[in-house]
């Protein structure tokens, strides 16, 4: 057969190029479906032996990288099995008994997405947590907030770092969900319409770490949903580390100064020896869209797709693959940026010091005092157009001018306002930027933390 397949045949249909890596899990899988053939009298003890001994020489050749694919070899599983057949004769051509290639690939594909969603839980918790540490240390450092890139109101360094923790917190809630999603085995529901044997499903699950098994053959060989949460809870959770990069470039820059990336984290110029580029924090933002697309070109794969088994499913394992690698590559280098930065306390409260970032306060002040929102928005404006044209701060406008611009300006109030950290701490509301609510923030996010370590969704 396969001397007549067409080699660009062969190279569209072979999968071993990259499905090598489900050769850990393919292994495993086969040794507990080993063990429930004969538990359920399918195979004999003597086959189950035979077969375990060969399945434990291979996961060593594979442990080591000493596994050798051969020509014929279409795909890891055939390529196992047929390394099995070599080492245990007969008995090897047993493995196969009671299974399909369909749901061995499910199984192998569920592991391989439980085990990196894991991994991705852990190192987004890592994440939020050097972030929280970081909050504690800065957390009464004040600089401007932003909308529009444009400075809008003053807050606390604290308080912007807090804000990436959630991120990252809910990040890790994903995919907690996304182990959920791999809880059912697939193993037994054969090619598509389950097996002509009476086979212990429970038996494997358990044996697997699946803590249910999948209730519809047809459902089981056709299910990459897992896959597709995988990859959505990646795509967030890179954009928000795109979020984290782009700040820290803008940030690292001369004209912000608002931050230092450690030399470990950043390049020189080849030709401009002031320069300090920050190539970790850049790929932080460019690598989003990666993973963006591996979640799009997957739903593409899987959307109008008949069931069952359709070889177009064959296209899971390199979006997942390349996803599950750039994602922890990003969380490893914001985690070890983010432990190694520094901020510049001096050229953070400069910008923050920028009077016109109290506008909403004044306005507030006139509000309380009896003014409409919006006419108070209006008075302001107007102070503001006087300073700017008069090359004054707001501060500098003399009682006369405010008392002009409204009656209810009272310029002690008003000249108040404008005192250092006065309109930081102003910001009473819960969530807010006050010192009290950011404390309290602080503490919330502390306990969020072990919260979501504690795997209590
Ligand atoms: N290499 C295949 C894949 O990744 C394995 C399943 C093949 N099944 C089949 N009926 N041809 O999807």
């Amino acid at each position: 057969m396969a001397s007549v397949q067409a080699d660009v045949f062969r190279s569209l249909n072979d999968s071993l190029a990259f499905d090598w890596r489900l050769a850990p899990y393919d292994v495993e899988q086969s040794v507990a479906h080993a063990t429930m053939l004969a538990a359920s009298g399918i195979i004999s003890d003597a086959d189950r032996d035979a077969l375990h001994e060969a399945l434990a020489v291979v996961a060593e050749e594979v442990r080591e990288q000493r596994f050798v694919f051969t020509d014929g070899d279409e795909d890891v599983h055939m390529a196992i099995e047929r390394r099995v057949t070599e080492l245990a004769g007969e008995a090897g051509g047993r493995l196969h008994t009671a299974r399909s290639r369909n749901d061995q690939v499910a199984t192998d594909m569920a592991m391989f997405t439980r085990e990196a969603a894991t991994r991705a839980v852990a190192a987004t918790i890592e994440l939020a947590e050097v972030l929280v540490d970081l909050a504690e240390r800065h957390l009464d450092w004040e600089m401007p907030g932003y909308t529009h890139l444009q400075r809008a109101q003053p807050v606390y360094l604290g308080h912007h770092l807090l804000a990436y923790t959630w991120m990252l917190l809910r990040d890790a809630e994903r995919f907690r969900a996304v182990m959920h999603a791999t809880r059912p085995l697939p193993l037994g529901a054969g090619a598509l319409a389950g097996v002509n044997f009476a086979t212990d499903r429970e038996l494997i699950a358990a044996e697997l770490g699946f803590t249910a098994v999948a209730e519809n053959s047809i459902d089981a060989v056709s299910n990459r949903d897992f896959v597709l949460d995988y990859l959505a809870a990646a795509a967030t959770c890179a954009t928000h580390l795109s979020r984290l990069g782009a700040e820290l470039v803008l940030w690292s820059s001369e004209e912000f100064g608002f931050c230092e990336v450690a030399d470990a984290w950043a390049s020189g110029s080849s030709i401009m020896p002031q320069k300090k580029n920050p190539d970790a924090a850049e790929l932080l933002r460019a690598k989003a869209p990666r993973i963006v697309a591996h979640l799009s070109a997957m739903h593409g794969v899987m959307h109008g797709l008949p069931l069952t088994y359709n070889k177009d499913m064959q296209e899971d394992k390199e979006h997942l693959f390349d996803s599950v690698d750039t994602l922890e590559l990003v969380l490893a280098a914001a985690t070890g940026m983010l432990t190694t930065i520094t901020f510049k306390r001096d050229r953070l409260a400069d910008a923050a010091g920028d009077e016109f970032l109290a506008a909403t306060d004044i306005a507030d002040h006139l509000v309380k005092r009896g003014m409409p929102f919006r006419s108070a928005h209006h008075v302001v404006g107007t102070l503001v157009r006087q300073a700017v044209n008069s090359g004054r701060k707001l501060s500098e406008l003399t009682p006369q001018e405010l008392s002009a611009a409204s009656p209810l300006l009272e310029p002690d109030g008003f000249y108040a306002l404008l005192s250092d950290g006065a309109w930081l701490e102003s910001k009473l509301s819960r969530g807010g930027t006050g010192l009290v609510a950011l404390r309290d923030q602080l503490m919330h996010a502390r306990s969020a933390l072990e919260h979501v370590r504690s795997g209590r969704l």
